[in-house]
């Protein structure tokens, strides 16, 4: 049976936005961040504490995080790639942070500039000190399956990255596609990796659309009963360091799904397209997402 009731984060104000070339005005920002909480989501991605040099899109996060209006039992988290980031990070108070890997060199050569292991030695005190403050550290683990510079990557490359995150203390372990090469049954064996290491509720789906994979991989995840998804609001995003790559699956795409499925979210839908059509319109464009479309159309 699949799980009653699925944890949707909403990264799009920072996966979504992190690659956008035009400015995006930080009140736009927080604005989405609240229409995403009237729609009812309960966890939201902020924003990241990355370099400016190498993501200006994220640049304006402390003025982000404090414009942003908080909401009692909303979890509001930010990416952390190194103790420079969390130290700029734990004054905005973020009730989780994130460090990020990847299963593969070429990509974290990359994304981070640093091999695997060097990754996970910068992490360490990062996890160290967030536990010290009290807050939760989730781990992002990119190509899961495939990556954009070494091609295919194996369940044995997940399963080891998982196993170096866990030993530092990461506490949960999201599973990345991070260009939407994955298929059903290659993601579960990704996912069967992760959940040696780490408890059901412990374990997350983040999917890219790219190859328009997502939905159906999402399923596949929860025939193994995992029921917490990163998903961006309108489709938007893109890695600054995965050509080609596009969003994040829409989070109305979920949210459609799973009401059909009568598992339940907690998000109004309606609410969750006007949240999608604020952004895209800001952004100068339609909705990616499908669902999003469909229902502005109606
Ligand atoms: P580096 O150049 O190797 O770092 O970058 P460094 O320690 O040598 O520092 C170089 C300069 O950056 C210095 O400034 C530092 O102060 C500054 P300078 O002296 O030249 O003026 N710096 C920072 N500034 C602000 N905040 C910081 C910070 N750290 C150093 N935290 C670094 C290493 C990781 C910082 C860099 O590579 C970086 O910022 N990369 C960005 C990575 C990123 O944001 N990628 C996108 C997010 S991950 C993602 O999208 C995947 C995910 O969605 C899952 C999936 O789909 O796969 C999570
Ligand atoms: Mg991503």
């Amino acid at each position: 049976t699949l799980p009653s009731h699925v944890t949707l984060v909403d990264v799009g104000p920072r996966d979504g936005l992190q690659n956008e070339k035009q400015p995006v005005a930080t009140e736009h920002k927080a604005r989405l961040v609240s229409m995403l909480q009237d729609a009812g989501l309960k966890e939201i991605e902020v924003t990241s504490f990355v370099s400016p040099k190498w993501v200006p899109q994220m640049a304006d996060n402390e003025a982000v995080m404090a414009a942003i209006e908080r909401r009692a039992g909303i979890r509001y988290a930010v990416l952390t790639p190194n103790m420079k980031g969390l130290e700029a990070a734990l004054p905005t108070q973020p009730d989780e942070i994130v460090v990020f890997a990847a299963a593969s060199e070429a990509f974290s050569q990359k994304n981070i500039n640093c091999s695997i292991a060097e990754s996970i030695e910068r992490f360490a005190p990062v996890v160290a000190a967030a536990h010290a403050a009290g807050i939760k550290v989730r781990g992002a683990l990119s190509c899961a399956v495939g990556c954009p510079y070494q091609g295919d990557v194996s369940p044995d490359e997940v399963e080891r990255v998982v196993q170096l995150m866990k030993e530092i203390g990461v506490d949960h372990m999201g599973v990345a596609d991070t260009i939407g090469v994955g298929t059903p049954r290659r993601i579960q064996a990704a996912m069967e990796r992760a959940l040696k290491h780490y408890p059901l509720h412990e374990v997350s789906g983040h999917f890219h659309d790219t190859y328009g994979q997502a939905l159906s991989n999402i399923y596949a995840c929860l025939e193994l009963g995992i029921h917490r998804f990163d998903a961006s609001v309108a489709g938007l995003g893109g890695c600054p360091y995965a050509k080609g790559a596009t969003g994040n699956v829409a989070t109305e795409d979920i949210v459609f799904m799973l009401n059909g499925l009568g598992i339940e979210t907690g998000i109004d839908i309606d609410k969750l397209v006007d949240a999608g059509a604020f952004i895209s319109n800001e952004l100068g464009r339609q909705p990616v997402s499908r669902v999003g479309r469909a229902l502005l159309a109606k």
